[in-house]
């Protein structure tokens, strides 16, 4: 598992939306590294197009909003939520122009209020331990798709932040693997989602 700071790998403004290259502009003048990579990002951005209500958990300087931002269809809004007042600032006015975008200056919880979505990318922490996809079921449609990075492939099947999504009754989970040591773990949140989702049998687990 690592949590790779992400903005090394933004090395030439050609090769990205502006509004990605501004946000990575905004995270370094803040010495603040950790972004989505660019393979996350342009998944975030596929993954936008055909979500009408997005979430992200987790702005911090607006990178990975502005990859969804770049994907987003008309009509489709996206709300982020983080939790330190001057990153969340910084991002409001970045954002400031973009009536379908939404930052909120608080714990991520605060985006229970405005949910479900039918795309919600967690990325403040919500993720790896137990009972973390019982509490972003409520944020979820049924068929609402999760993106969590942050994974490193090769750890197997028996790594507790990977089997708490992969052996979950709620959802379908698959590891996808975007570079040579960044994965990431997409899950569709089951039509009979039930909180305090353990382990279904397989044939239920198969039936989806
Ligand atoms: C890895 S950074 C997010 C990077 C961003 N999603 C991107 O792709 O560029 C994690 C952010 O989550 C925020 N965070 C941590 N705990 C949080 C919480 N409980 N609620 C909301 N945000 C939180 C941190 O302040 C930090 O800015």
């Amino acid at each position: 598992m690592t949590h790779q700071p992400g903005l090394p790998a933004y090395d030439d403004p050609r090769r990205f939306p502006p509004r990605v290259w501004q946000a990575v502009e905004l995270s370094r003048a803040n010495r603040f590294p950790l972004a989505c990579i660019p393979e996350v990002g342009r998944l975030l951005q596929i993954c936008a197009r055909g979500a009408g209500r997005i979430c992200e958990l987790g702005t911090a300087y607006g990178v990975g909003s502005a990859w969804i931002d770049s994907g987003m269809r008309s009509g489709a809004i996206l709300v982020t939520v983080e939790h330190d007042p001057a990153r969340a600032s910084a991002a409001a006015e970045l954002f400031a122009d973009s009536p379908a975008i939404e930052v909120l200056s608080g714990d991520w919880s605060l985006a229970l209020d405005r949910g479900p979505f039918s795309l919600l990318f967690s990325d403040s922490g919500i993720k790896r331990a137990a009972g973390d996809p019982e509490k972003l079921l409520p944020l979820l449609d049924p068929g609402g798709l999760i993106v969590l990075d942050d994974f490193t492939p090769g750890y197997g099947q028996d790594d507790p932040a990977r089997t708490v999504w992969f052996e979950n009754r709620n959802y379908r989970a698959i590891e996808v693997p975007l570079t040579l040591d960044a994965s990431v773990i997409l899950a569709t949140k089951r039509a009979a989602a039930v909180r305090g989702g353990r382990r279904g049998s397989r044939s239920e687990r198969e039936r989806g």
